[in-house]
Formats: structure tokens, C-alpha cells, sequence
């Protein structure tokens, strides 16, 4: 049996700044050379990976040790809100532009004056912004929504980050290449976390020293934990070490403890386990505990506890019981019927919806409609992540 200890401080952790890089790795300590050497630049930086491996604190990292470090760190995420709610938020606006513009606002970009600004989930921005955003990068000008003409320049590094790939959504026609190119003057990969076992061992110290816990691990639960896939990344390790510091008996951590998925999963089939485990466990709170759906899911998706892939797993279980019908989703959910287009404007705007054929088939004989029923545009003035 192993001691994980959380006193004895991780050697390889690079913790220097807030929030805490921990790095073993050999891709790790590459990557916080070249996270060193461009935040020594003025380029800007794209930074990559999977959900969850670390982009943002790679991102703070940049900021915190270039030469802005004492102006604003800035960040936006430009997913989940509609197109004049991002523009509003970039760019600001003035009174009576839109619907709820009580007064003029500024934007991030002018709160980011000689600081850093984050755009994070960057590809999940319309062409439209796009075009508005190179225009910017182009002139440093501000253009707030509602303006004649532009009001200000500022002086702004862009640090973007995605988890899509963007030379495959160039290619699709849904991101501008010119845009790309200017965004990725500096390239940061940040590994998934399957890559990197070493980090898995330095990244539980370390959670465990922030819940100041020593853990033992037998041997086999050890090995199940390094052998895991973290289909969820470092975020999903945070979560799990979490989970034990309160669930391990007496301070020992046995197979029996893990999550189910965990368990000696093969490895390649952890990611879809992971999935059904967890839209498992959200099923039975909602539809067994009672719970309401914007209490518990809705949370957890916008503090990105859970994913898209988890939320739709969730619904298609919602459908299989109610033979393909949302309205009754709702109320499995505990949802009021008044929530029907809050809940399908929620699941378009993050591509969580699914079509409902497949149950309806399965529930009745008779001929069922093809696709979801309809989803309604997103209201200007829901911001929803
Ligand atoms: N190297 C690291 N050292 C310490 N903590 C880390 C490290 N990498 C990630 N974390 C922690 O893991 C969690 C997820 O990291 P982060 O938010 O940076 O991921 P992300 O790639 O931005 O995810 P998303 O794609 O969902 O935006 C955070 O709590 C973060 O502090
Ligand atoms: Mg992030």
C-alpha cells in the first residue's frame, strides 16, 4: 500500500503563481518552457487541448509572467452566448441599442487596456464576430454596439484557446483562416492527460495537499488510477481525488472506492463508461431524488463539471423513458411545462439536442416525425454559460 501524502510537497510542481501549474512530465516541462518563452513576447498565443486539461491555466500562466502581468488578466468565453451578447461584451455598447442596454457599458477589450485578453473557446465564435474581431486585431479600434463610429484604441494582447481543431473547422468554412493564422502566431498544446502519466501521480499530490488529506492507496487502486484514461482531464482527476478525501474509509483508498469506471475498465472503453456512469448518476437524482434539472444539471454544465456529451447521454435517457417525448422529459427533470422552450433553446444553443425517432420507434409501432421537434433562437438577452 501506498502513502499519497499531501505533505510531502510534488518536486516537480511549478506552482509559482496562482492557480498552481503542476508539472512532471517531460510534454509538461516543455510546455511550460514555451509558455516562458512566449509570455517573454508580445505574440499572440492559441492555446489547444481536450476539455479540461488545462488551457486556462496555461493561459493565466502566460499573463502572469509577461510583461502585463500587472494590468488586467481579462477573460471572455465566446460559447453559449448569442452573437450581440458577445459582441456587447467585447466591444461594449451604448444606452438603447439592444433590448436591456439600460446604459452605455464598456467592454472586456477596453477593461483589458495593457493587459491580457482571454477568449477562450474561441472557435465556437459566428463568422460574424470573427470578421469583427480581425478587424480589431487589425486596428486596436473599439466599435461599441450601437456607436457611429469607433470610440476608442486600446491596447490589448489576445490570448485565445479552443478544444476544437481549427484547421478542420477552416475547412469546413466555419472559421476564417486569415483569423487563425493571426490568433496562432504562437501554437501552445497542452497534452491530454492519458498522454502524460506522470502528471496523473504529481496532480493527485497536489489535490490532496490543497484538501489536506494523506490517502492510502492499495497497491491495485493505484494502478487503476494511473491506468486510467481521464477521459476528463485534469478537471475530472480534481473531481475524483474530491470524491475520495470524503467517501475513503479511514483514509484508505481500495478499488471498491473508485468510481465504477475506474475499475479496471479496459482502457479504451473508460471515456464511454465515464459517460454512462455519469448521466447515470444525474438520471437517478433527477428522476429518483426528485431534483429539478436548472438545480442540479444546469450548474454543473456551466461550471463545465459535465460535458456536452454527458448532458446529451442524460437526455437520451429522458427519451427512452418517455417514449421520445421532451414534454414529459420536463417532468421526469422536474421541470414546470412553462419551461419547455427555456429547456430546447438550452439544448440548441449547446448542440445537446437529440432527435427523438429512435424512441418513438422503440415505444410504439406507429409512424413517428423524423427529427426534434422544433428548437426556437435563442433570445437576445439569455445568457446562458
Ligand atoms: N497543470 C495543472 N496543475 C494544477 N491544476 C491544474 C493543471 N491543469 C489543470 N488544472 C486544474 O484543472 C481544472 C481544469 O483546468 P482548466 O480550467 O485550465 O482546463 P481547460 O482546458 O481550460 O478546460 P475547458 O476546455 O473546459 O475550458 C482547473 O481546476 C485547473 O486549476
Ligand atoms: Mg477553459
Amino acid at each position: 500500500m501506498k502513502v499519497i501524502s499531501s505533505a510531502s510537497p510534488s518536486s516537480a510542481s511549478a506552482a509559482l503563481e496562482q492557480p498552481a501549474f503542476v508539472v512532471a512530465s517531460a510534454a509538461m516541462t516543455e510546455l511550460l518552457a514555451m509558455s516562458k518563452r512566449a509570455a517573454e513576447s508580445p505574440a499572440k498565443v492559441l492555446i489547444t487541448g481536450e476539455s479540461g486539461v488545462g488551457k486556462d491555466v496555461v493561459a493565466r500562466y502566460v499573463h502572469s509572467h509577461s510583461s502585463r502581468k500587472l494590468a488586467p488578466f481579462v477573460a471572455v468565453n465566446c460559447a453559449g452566448v448569442t452573437e450581440t451578447l458577445l459582441e456587447s461584451e467585447l466591444f461594449g455598447h451604448v444606452k438603447g441599442s439592444f433590448t436591456g442596454a439600460y446604459r452605455d457599458k464598456r467592454g472586456k477589450l477596453q477593461l483589458a487596456h495593457r493587459g491580457t485578453l482571454f477568449l477562450d473557446e474561441v472557435g465556437e465564435m459566428s463568422l460574424r464576430m470573427q470578421a469583427l474581431l480581425l478587424r480589431f486585431l487589425e486596428n486596436g479600434e473599439i466599435q461599441a454596439v450601437g456607436a457611429d463610429q469607433p470610440q476608442a484604441r486600446v491596447d490589448v494582447r489576445v490570448v485565445a484557446a479552443t478544444n476544437r481543431n481549427l484547421d478542420e473547422l477552416v475547412a469546413a468554412g466555419r472559421f476564417r483562416e486569415d483569423l487563425m493564422y493571426r490568433l496562432r502566431v504562437i501554437h501552445l498544446h497542452v497534452p491530454p492527460l492519458r498522454e502524460r502519466a506522470e502528471d496523473v501521480h504529481a496532480l493527485l499530490r497536489h489535490f490532496l495537499a490543497l484538501a489536506d488529506r494523506d490517502l492510502r492507496f492499495t497497491d491495485d487502486a493505484l494502478q487503476a488510477f494511473l491506468d486510467y484514461r481521464w477521459p476528463g482531464n485534469v478537471r475530472e482527476l480534481r473531481n475524483v481525488v474530491e470524491q475520495l478525501v470524503w467517501l475513503s474509509v479511514g483514509g484508505v483508498v481500495a478499488v471498491e472506492h473508485l468510481p465504477v469506471s475506474m475499475r479496471s475498465e479496459p482502457r479504451l472503453t473508460a471515456s464511454v463508461d465515464h459517460r454512462s456512469r455519469v448521466a447515470d448518476e444525474l438520471y437517478d437524482a433527477l428522476v429518483k431524488q426528485g431534483a429539478s434539472f436548472w438545480d442540479r444539471v444546469y450548474p454543473m454544465f456551466l461550471a463545465r463539471d459535465i460535458t456536452r456529451h454527458d448532458l446529451r447521454e442524460l437526455v437520451r435517457r429522458g427519451l427512452r423513458e418517455s417514449g421520445g417525448r421532451y414534454r414529459e422529459v420536463l417532468a421526469l427533470f422536474g421541470m414546470s411545462s412553462r419551461d419547455y422552450r427555456r429547456f430546447m433553446n438550452f439544448l440548441a444553443a449547446h448542440d445537446c439536442g437529440v432527435g427523438v425517432r429512435e424512441f418513438r420507434d422503440a415505444a410504439s409501432s406507429h409512424q413517428a416525425p423524423a427529427k426534434m421537434p422544433p428548437l426556437y433562437s435563442v433570445p437576445a438577452d439569455t445568457r446562458v454559460q
